[in-house]
């Protein structure tokens, strides 16, 4: 099959070539690959840290070519959107069948390849910071891939959301129309306490984050955006009068269980129209060095689409 391989010497460290077709294990369907979407982390680390020759990949939207020889999930010619730690940049994929949501026959496969790393992550977040109706919700990273899904689920949910990117005047009208009430640089700048923060930057966001949370209020921290140290305050996790009993919790969206219920109704609304998949940059696979190199200069806001062809 050909897939996109890793390759340090070539633009993008990708290089279109071929690989042997995967072999799935019982519990594994065989997916035909119609799209697949970029993801920051798999970018910026996976690509520098994975062995030349490796398939990486987590999100692909395509049909079932082969189905599971345990009897379970899809059956062959199902149209599927896929989980899974690599293997997602290749016109065939294994994949088990628990991290598979079955989409609408006659979705854009790359509309909802858009769904698996990036709303799945922005669904658990919120679904950890409970019921959100009437309450602040504070998204940071907004315009990004998983932010962007958070906005909006956030504010279907009910909540009141602040939206925090770097640059608000060329991002603001975007986030507002996704169902941003307020768009801010950062959680230094709001005004007020919030109940949940949905944190994918890190760094001085999570820490100023932290510090508006109010009583029972939570930041779920998903991602570093924004690399480096982060410092606390002394004092910061003190019970005060306005803020007693904050958390912060981690995330890891693979450690998650039941993903492809979420992956199903992430990608039925999708296809929907209900949810904004946010497509910054879509093109064929083989330009996929354009793609990466605007993630890496952080010029895109929103998903990277690759078609297969
Ligand atoms: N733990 C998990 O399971 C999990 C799952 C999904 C994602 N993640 C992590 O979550 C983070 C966000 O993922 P994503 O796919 O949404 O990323 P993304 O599409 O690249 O978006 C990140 C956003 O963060 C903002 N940002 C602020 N400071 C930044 C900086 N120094 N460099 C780059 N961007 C910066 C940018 O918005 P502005 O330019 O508008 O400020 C950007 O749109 C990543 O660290 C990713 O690895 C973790």
């Amino acid at each position: 099959m050909r897939a996109l391989l890793v390759d340090p010497a070539a633009p993008g460290s990708l290089r279109l070539g071929e690989a042997d077709d995967p072999r799935p294990s019982a519990h594994q369907v065989l997916v035909r690959v119609a799209a697949v979407s970029l993801n920051s982390g798999e970018v910026k680390r996976g690509l520098s840290t994975a062995e030349p020759g490796t398939v990486l990949g987590w999100d692909a939207a395509g049909v079932v070519e082969r189905a599971a020889a345990d009897g379970t999930g899809p059956a062959v010619g199902t149209p599927v959107v896929t989980l899974g730690a690599q293997g997602a940049w290749a016109e065939l994929r294994a994949v088990d069948v628990d991290l598979i949501g079955v989409v609408p026959q006659g979705a854009d496969p790359g509309a909802v390849s858009t769904v698996p790393v990036a709303g799945a992550s922005a669904l658990r977040a919120l679904d950890r910071l409970g019921p959100v109706l009437g309450r602040r919700i504070v998204v940071t990273g907004a315009t990004g891939g998983v932010g962007r899904f958070a906005v909006q689920l956030a504010r279907r949910g009910g909540a009141h959301v602040i939206a925090c990117t770097g640059d608000p005047d060329s991002h603001g009208p975007s986030l507002t129309s996704l169902g941003a009430h307020e768009v801010v640089t950062d959680p230094g700048r709001i005004d007020g306490l919030v109940d949940g923060i949905v944190d994918t930057v890190g760094g001085r966001q999570l820490v100023d984050g932290f510090a508006r949370l109010t009583q029972g209020g939570t930041v779920v921290h998903i991602g570093r955006a924004a690399p480096g140290p982060v410092s606390f305050p002394d004092g910061a996790f003190a019970g005060a009068p306005a803020g007693h009993d904050r958390a912060l919790v981690t995330f890891y969206l693979l450690g998650c269980h039941g993903l492809g219920r979420d992956l199903t109704v992430l990608a039925g609304m999708v296809a929907a129209g209900e949810l904004e998949p946010s497509i910054a940059w879509r093109g064929p696979w083989d330009d996929a060095a354009s793609a990466v190199e605007a993630l890496l200069d952080r010029r895109l806001h929103g998903k990277a689409v690759l078609d297969l062809r």
